[in-house]
């Protein structure tokens, strides 16, 4: 079996694994799949099963700093995070990949999203250690070279390298050399996206495991790879004609289906909560009454707006607590 360390020490032959300087920082967006990626055909190197196509947030994101120092350390939004804890040992178990024994590094990393609740906050996570890491040790990789590593760390993370739309095509290679984030270049300066935050609680199962879950045992699941090509198609045609209607419809639904196969999974798996379905129920009926406003929804019980900055108003009615974020 292929391990993320094999693939690291192909990209980084001949790279250093020292510091060349004291410290460095970064930022990488979070960023919404308008098409999603659920299910891995390799579980260790985080492949996909199918491509999938996202929307950076711009401003919301992630900046992680990285200092030597002569013992790890980890804070996160100013908090000291004790080095048992999952997230750390996530991170370091990351670090681990690209570092030699002796370096010791202390991490600072500051979030404007929430963190683990379906927000992503984990791909802008990974996008910003990659990008600080390739400043720390002066590797100059390329974009496309930093989201495969990226993706190492969590799939959705490499699409978090791009601002505005960006496709993370599955690519066939065993080794996944061939499964990056690329950027579209269409902008939609008008598009924005509202925050309907339900619960900033972190989730009750990762993605990773309700993924495994999901194509393990939902039957619905074997419609999904036919369903995201047909979406695929549709999104990228609505960003090309600039046409609202099909690019919210198509997100829409293609969030919905993939809740659908995992509500079919054995154990079930629900991210929703009934404030969930009362704000889609919201959404529909603003939409009967003529709102063009659409909805995403990713791992957690969240819902993400669709809509252009002219409804923007309408919207805020309709949803006074949304925090709107303009994409491009
Ligand atoms: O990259 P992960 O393991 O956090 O999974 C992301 C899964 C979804 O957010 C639900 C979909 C997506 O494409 O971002």
């Amino acid at each position: 079996m292929l391990t993320k360390k094999n693939i690291v020490d192909k990209i980084l032959e001949n790279k250093s694994r020292i510091p060349q300087q004291p410290q460095a920082q970064a930022f990488a967006p979070s960023n919404i799949a308008l098409v999603k990626y659920w299910g891995k055909r390799d579980i260790e190197l985080n492949l996909p099963i199918t491509s999938s196509l996202s929307v950076s947030l711009k401003e919301k994101g992630t900046t992680t700093k990285l200092c030597i120092s002569d013992k790890d350390t980890l804070s996160l939004n100013n908090q000291p995070i004790d080095l048992t804890q999952p997230f750390a040992q996530k991170v370091l178990r990351y670090l681990d990949l690209f570092r030699d024994e002796k370096t010791k590094l202390h991490i600072e990393t500051t979030s404007n999203i929430p963190i683990a609740a379906g927000l992503a906050s984990s791909a802008s996570g990974f996008a910003a250690l990659i990008l600080t890491l390739n400043e720390l040790f002066q590797w100059h990789l390329s974009r496309t070279e930093l989201s495969v590593l990226a993706r190492l760390g969590s799939g959705s993370a490499c699409r978090s390298l791009w601002d505005g739309f960006v496709e993370w095509k599955m690519g066939v290679d065993q080794q996944g050399f061939d499964s990056f984030g690329h950027s579209i270049k269409d902008t939609w300066p008008t598009l924005c996206i509202g925050l309907v935050m339900i619960s900033e609680k972190p989730k009750a199962i990762s993605s990773r495991e309700a993924m495994a879950i999901t194509v393990k045992t939902s039957q619905l699941y074997s419609a999904w790879p036919k369903q995201v090509a047909d979406d695929l198609k549709k999104i990228k045609m609505a960003i090309a004609e600039q046409n609202f209607t099909l690019l919210g419809s198509t997100a829409e639904h293609n969030a919905l289906s993939m809740h659908a196969t995992m509500m079919a999974s054995q154990p079930a798996i629900v991210y929703s909560q009934p404030e969930t379905l009362q704000t889609m129920s919201t959404i529909w009926h603003a939409r009967a009454q003529g709102l063009p406003l659409y909805f995403t929804q990713d791992a957690g019980p969240n819902v993400k707006l669709l809509f252009l900055e002219n409804d923007s108003q309408q919207v805020q009615k309709i949803f006074p607590d949304i925090e709107i974020i303009s994409l491009f």
